[in-house]
């Protein structure tokens, strides 16, 4: 991507992709609310873009300190299409609004629209997940709810490491409470929520172990200390102190000194099949935007919930 020193203040689409608009260079042209909230949403995707790629310092700086969309914000102001008293701080966009005036959109606040959405629930899950990467310390993160046979329902976070057409892959402990849960009723629900975006996802399906060759491959390729660690723990058992294990660790360390440390068997992955996602982006005054997808004929049919 070609970008020169000079601070960019837009974006626009052109035969050859994004153009991006200087300071000296051309000027937007404001005759249009419509056309604005249009730049705005694109130096806004440009600026994920920029901030993902770290494509060249000087305008990454520039489009992490939201200098784009704050001089965006002063030439609407310029073009009086926003009031005298607006704030720009933690603005995301603008929107047009039914008056011709601009509304705000803040960062957590965007619209979500059906036409935004991808008919595949997996190309979104993947658009949303690449999004946060750059603003969330660990996307993978998810709660993972379980039951037991009778239905009493059990929470906690694991890393999903992995997903693809056919599901999303967790590691765990087979002994342990999510182990047993899922062994007596193979059902579970992931949760992601990625705050500085306003978003979570919740996938909800049956689970699945992933064939044992798979998970060898994976366990390889873990830190020598998580290994260990694997193989120290009963997780979910109750220990007597933090010295029990310690002095575990040691001992596998004296096991295992020269050689490759092999997976336990008990350490194991767990494949959720979704089989219903929902996709919700916060919006102002709790009128979010929520979209579920259900199983339908050869794909999956969306429907807009309530928030
Ligand atoms: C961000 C985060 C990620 C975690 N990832 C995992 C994981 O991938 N696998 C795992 O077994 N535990 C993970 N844990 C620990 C679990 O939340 C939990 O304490 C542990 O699995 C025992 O749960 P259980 O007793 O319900 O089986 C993670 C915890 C946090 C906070």
């Amino acid at each position: 991507m070609l970008v020169g020193r000079e601070a960019v203040v837009g974006a626009r689409l052109d035969e050859d992709g994004v153009a991006f608009l200087h300071r000296h260079g051309r000027p937007l042209d404001f005759q249009h609310a419509a056309t604005f909230e249009h730049e705005v949403h694109l130096v806004v995707c440009v600026r994920l873009l920029a901030v993902s790629l770290r494509c060249d310092e000087h305008v990454h700086a520039e489009l992490e300190a939201g200098r784009v969309v704050d001089d965006l914000v002063a030439a609407a102001r310029g073009a009086k299409l926003l009031d005298d008293g607006f704030d720009a701080e933690g603005v995301h966009g603008l929107d047009a609004t039914a008056n011709g005036r601009l509304g705000v959109v803040s960062e957590r606040a965007r619209p979500l629209r059906r036409g935004d959405l991808d008919p595949d629930p997996l190309r979104q899950l993947r658009a949303w997940f690449e999004e946060a990467g750059p603003l969330v310390r660990a996307p993978e993160a998810a709660a993972l709810a379980t039951a037991t046979a009778d239905g009493a329902p059990s929470v906690r976070m694991v890393l999903v490491q992995r997903f693809d057409e056919r599901g999303l892959v967790f590691h765990t402990h087979a002994g342990s409470r999510k182990g047993e849960e899922l062994a007596a009723n193979p059902r579970a629900a992931l949760l992601y929520h990625w705050d500085p975006l306003g978003r979570q996802v919740r996938i909800e399906g049956r689970v699945e172990p992933v064939p044992d060759t798979e998970t060898d491959g994976y366990f390889a390729t873990r830190p020598r200390g998580a290994q260990i660690g694997a193989h120290a723990s009963r997780q979910s058992a109750p220990v007597e102190g933090r010295a029990e294990l310690e002095r575990r660790v040691a001992e596998l360390e004296a096991a295992y000194e020269g050689r490759d440390v092999p997976r336990p068997d008990w350490w194991r992955g767990y494949r959720l099949v979704p089989e219903a996602w929902e996709f919700w982006q916060h919006r102002e005054s709790r009128l979010h935007d929520r979209f579920r997808y259900r199983p339908a004929a050869g794909g999956w049919a969306v429907e807009r919930l309530a928030p």
